[in-house]
């Protein structure tokens, strides 16, 4: 893509419940979550009600002692469920039947775990679009987007798509993104974007079939809608390929930034990054995006980038913090489904 810069056997008990999948024993390895509690609780605050399939998945795996003692021979960093589960997509394995997907990765363990290590959970998530759009239309405008961990850059495109906020319509491009908004008005206009760029470690290509099928294996069984948007917004990215460099969101920010245009207002933002970053250079890229002239938008779980006094989430499930220039504004939910405005 021009424009851009490359760096680089076990039955399973299937209908389980969430509650159930919380009996596993909650063995606790230095201080952090073990594996199976990882699983489990991917199971009840991520799966339950949004996908039946990856809910059984992550409870299969969270009893299965053998699957769980693979999984550990994986650094940390790599025993995700969602890097398991794409893993197994990847390679054409089974993802709704747990006593078959337990079946295919025992078998082809070596493999799949050859993936898992080379691999990274990169989903690009446009439905996040959504959950950015209310605070970047009410900035001065026009606006220069730099995005860190942007994957494909798909969101950087924010601008072209079209939104369903409960019943307000705004738009008219593809894909069309619907959020169920609660707490403020839908915004009423979208924002004019003259410069965009992204930087991720590892930026996936929407051109490159291997890239595309790796990010289309992130995408959960039953999400045709996510499949369908991701195909409009791939098509929106390989018409006019955004600059996408190879790089770390601390130590290659700067140089980028300073390369956006001056009469346009910079917004740094990111979605559902910084879990991946380690505490220490988290907190140096905290620094230094305050440092940044313009505005920084995160969307982040509130236990990676904590506020103080947040009013208490919707309900059990995952939400994510939206902020504005470290003021915490708005609960979402992990796929930009809907937003509780505080
Ligand atoms: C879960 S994906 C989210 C992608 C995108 N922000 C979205 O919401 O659709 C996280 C991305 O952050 C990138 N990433 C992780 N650590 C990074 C770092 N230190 N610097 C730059 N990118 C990083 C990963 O490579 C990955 O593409």
């Amino acid at each position: 893509m021009p424009g851009r810069r490359q760096c680089p056997e076990k039955e399973a008990p299937q209908n389980v419940s969430a509650a159930e999948a919380e009996n596993v024993t909650p063995a606790r390895h230095h201080g952090a979550m073990s594996t199976a509690t990882i699983y489990a609780e991917f199971a009840a605050r991520e799966c339950h009600d949004v996908s039946p399939a990856y809910e059984s998945l992550s409870i299969a795996v969270a009893r299965d002692r053998e699957m769980i003692a693979r999984l550990e021979t994986l650094p940390p960093a790599k025993r995700q469920p969602n890097l398991l589960f794409a893993a197994v997509r990847f390679l054409d394995g089974p993802v709704t039947d747990p006593g078959a997907f337990l079946g295919f990765a025992t078998e082809r363990w070596p493999e799949v775990a050859a993936e898992m290590l080379v691999r990274a959970t990169q989903t690009n998530e446009v439905g996040r679009c959504a959950l950015l759009l209310p605070v970047l239309a009410e900035l001065p405008q026009p606006l220069a987007l730099l995005e860190v961990g942007a994957s494909a850059g798909l969101n950087l495109f924010l601008d072209r798509y079209s939104y369903q906020y409960s019943d307000e319509r705004l738009g008219t491009g593809e894909p069309l993104l619907e959020c169920t908004l609660t707490g403020r008005e839908a915004p009423t206009r979208r924002p004019e974007v003259v410069w965009r760029a992204g930087l991720d470690l590892h930026p996936r290509d929407v051109t490159d079939p291997a890239d595309r099928r790796w990010l289309e294996s992130l995408i959960w069984p039953e999400h045709d809608h996510r499949r369908e948007r991701l195909t409009a917004a791939a098509r929106v990215a390989a018409a006019d390929p955004p600059l996408l460099l190879a790089g770390d969101l601390v130590d290659d920010l700067p140089a980028l930034a300073a390369q956006a245009p001056g009469h346009a207002t910079l917004v740094v933002f990111h979605t559902s990054v910084l879990y991946q970053v380690p505490d220490r250079p988290r907190k140096t890229f905290v620094d230094l995006v305050r440092s940044l002239p313009g505005h920084w938008v995160a969307v982040e779980k509130p236990d990676i980038l904590p506020y103080d006094d947040l009013p208490n989430p919707p309900d059990e499930t995952l939400h994510n913090v939206l902020a504005l220039d470290g003021r915490p504004l708005a609960w979402c939910r992990p796929h930009g489904q809907g937003m509780v405005w505080f």
